[in-house]
């Protein structure tokens, strides 16, 4: 199969898997929710501009920008998040069913782009940010989350002495970002990087949470049929090492933030 092939495939999978998650979404999407909203700090203060929100999903924040700012366009590749978008948001919003990769958009025409957490989806990044810095102005912004390698480490390293299959997807370092972003075109002005330890009653609840989510693709995964239970029931054993005190399961999450100029060549 030929790479580009490959790259559509794997993208219509993740839409998918997306999609179906677009009604239990909302009630799943703690760490969603607390990372978008730990970027606004960054968001610019005049009203006049216009905003891409990329990977909007059902739109949660694509409704709050469309407060504050006068053009707002929602962009996701998933049909169902988009329609599940477009019902339960009001405002003057235009949605628009693209992927990352190629953006339907003017070269220069969007004054910033607002996307939490969506990049740790796009693959190959590159192009996904090449993408990005084409349709903004000069000096334009990149505001986003992305989740960073040490993500679900519980989960990782529990299923690790299980097999050595892929049971997570592989997120990048800190340091790649930092490369991906740190060119010719674009510089980071600020990043942060930060461990978020949500807490969950056991192993199911975690992924549950996960699938809720839609972030249950894994282009690498070999065995792609069930994991079977005995693999499973052994994964969960060895969770109970990272059992807190008080019963609870913690999983940790890696949240970069990353404030990103377009520079002017
Ligand atoms: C974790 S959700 C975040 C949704 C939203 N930004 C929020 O904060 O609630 C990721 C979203 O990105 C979308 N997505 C992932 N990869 C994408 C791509 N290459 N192009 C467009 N959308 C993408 C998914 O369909 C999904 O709706």
């Amino acid at each position: 199969m030929t790479t580009e092939l490959s790259h559509k495939k794997n993208q219509v999978k993740i839409a998918e898997s997306f999609g179906s998650a677009s009604k239990s979404y909302d009630v799943s999407a703690r760490l969603q929710r607390y990372s978008g909203k730990h970027l606004m700090p960054w968001l610019p203060n005049r009203n006049d501009l216009c905003v891409l929100d990329l990977g909007s999903g059902t739109g949660f924040f694509t409704d709050l920008l469309a407060s504050s700012y006068n053009q707002v366009i929602g962009l996701d590749f998933s049909k169902q998040m988009l329609k599940f978008a477009k019902q339960s948001r009001h405002k003057d919003i235009m949605w628009l069913e693209a992927d990352a990769h190629q953006i339907p958009l003017k070269d220069e025409s969007i004054d910033f782009i607002y996307s939490n957490l969506v990049i740790q989806w796009c693959e190959p990044l590159d192009v996904a940010i090449k993408e990005m810095l084409r349709v903004l102005k000069p000096g334009g912004l990149i505001i986003f989350t992305t989740l960073v390698d040490g993500t679900l480490r519980e989960l990782k390293s529990s299923w690790r002495q299980v097999d050595d299959d892929q049971h997570v997807i592989d997120f990048k370092s800190e340091q790649q970002l930092d490369k991906y972003f740190n060119t010719e075109s674009s510089s980071v002005l600020e990043h942060k990087c930060q461990d978020i330890v949500l807490e969950y009653q056991n192993v199911i609840h975690l992924a549950r949470e996960l699938k809720g989510l839609g972030a249950n693709h894994l282009p690498n995964k070999k065995n792609r049929g069930l994991s079977g239970k005995d693999k499973w029931f052994a994964m969960t054993e060895h969770y109970q090492d990272f059992l807190e005190p008080n019963g609870i399961y913690p999983a940790t999450y890696r949240l970069y933030s990353g404030l990103v100029v377009k520079l002017n060549n």
